[in-house]
């Protein structure tokens, strides 16, 4: 983008604000609140590989051609994900959340952003495997519908279980990551006993409200693409939909350490991001 003179990046911001605006008026998804560098970046290569001559173009075709809309919201909402991603995040779940969850006679999961359920059926197996899963309710959400039936489906290419299980025996496992799924030629199809106290549901933590008072928040590499502002307001609505002594749990890319709901959490991994919200 440094090549641009300003001119040009006044006119880029303008048209994106523009954008931003039909986006949110039109479809209620809203992205003003983005980090701006991120939305930038996957408008203007939308736009390189397009026949549109500027972002002001692609602006009426994404007005006018709700399935040109569906391509932007896929531009936005990057869905990268993996099972056991980062799996000391997971190692660090098992050894110092896992033990505080064992006191509760039930237990609420939210993971928030859940993409296409790698992340969620992980989190199931520690539950599994530590004897908690059939006291949990998990909820799982997205704002993002086509990445939903995926979760749902709980199906996925056989090319990426070998990261996978390498993945998930450095999370601390304790089984044969087989265990969990059915192979055939070029899918895998995890187990119905991991599915059946999982809700996948739609839910966008922009303009959504609280949700349902949860044990544990899992929410990671999401806020990643929001502005400061966006990101104090979702952890405001994680603090409400927390209950006291309830854990929010963000990883390492990510912080609570800049925002104003800060004071409300003790520290309990500062490489992981693991948070337990105070008893008040
Ligand atoms: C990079 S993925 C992260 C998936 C998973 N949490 C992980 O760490 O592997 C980011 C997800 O956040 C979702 N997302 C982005 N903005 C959102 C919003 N406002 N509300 C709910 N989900 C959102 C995207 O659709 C995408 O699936």
């Amino acid at each position: 983008m440094n090549n641009l003179t300003d001119d040009t990046n006044q006119t880029i911001n303008i048209e994106i604000d523009l954008i931003l605006d039909a986006i949110f008026q039109k479809y209620g998804y809203d992205f003003r609140n983005y980090s701006r560098a991120h939305v930038k970046r996957r408008l203007l290569h939308r736009l390189a590989g397009s026949h549109f001559k500027s972002l002001s173009q692609m602006q009426h075709e994404v007005l006018y051609d709700p399935s040109f809309f569906q391509e932007i919201l896929k531009d936005l909402s990057i869905n990268v994900t993996e099972m056991f991603r980062d799996p000391k995040f997971y190692l660090a779940l098992r050894t110092e959340i896992i033990p505080l969850l064992k006191t509760y006679p039930f237990i609420k999961v939210w993971h928030a952003g859940c993409s296409t359920g790698e992340e969620v059926y992980s989190f199931a197996i520690v539950l599994k495997e530590e004897g908690l899963y059939d006291r949990v309710q998990i909820y799982a959400t997205d704002f993002n519908r086509s990445v939903l039936d995926i979760a749902k489906k709980g199906i996925y290419p056989i090319n990426r279980i070998k990261e996978f299980t390498a993945n998930y025996q450095q999370a601390g496992g304790k089984q044969s990551f087989s265990d969990y799924y059915m192979a055939d030629y070029n899918s895998v199809i995890f187990d119905q006993s991991l599915k059946k106290n999982i809700v996948f549901a739609e839910h966008n933590l922009v303009t959504d409200s609280v949700f349902a008072e949860v044990n544990i928040i899992i929410c990671r590499n999401v806020l990643i693409y929001f502005n400061r502002e966006l990101q104090n307001k979702v952890f405001t609505l994680f603090s409400e939909s927390l209950i006291n002594g309830g854990f929010l749990c963000l990883g390492s890319k990510e912080t609570l350490q800049f925002s104003q709901n800060a004071g409300l959490y003790d520290v309990l991994n500062a490489y992981e991001k693991l948070y337990k919200k105070r008893i008040i």
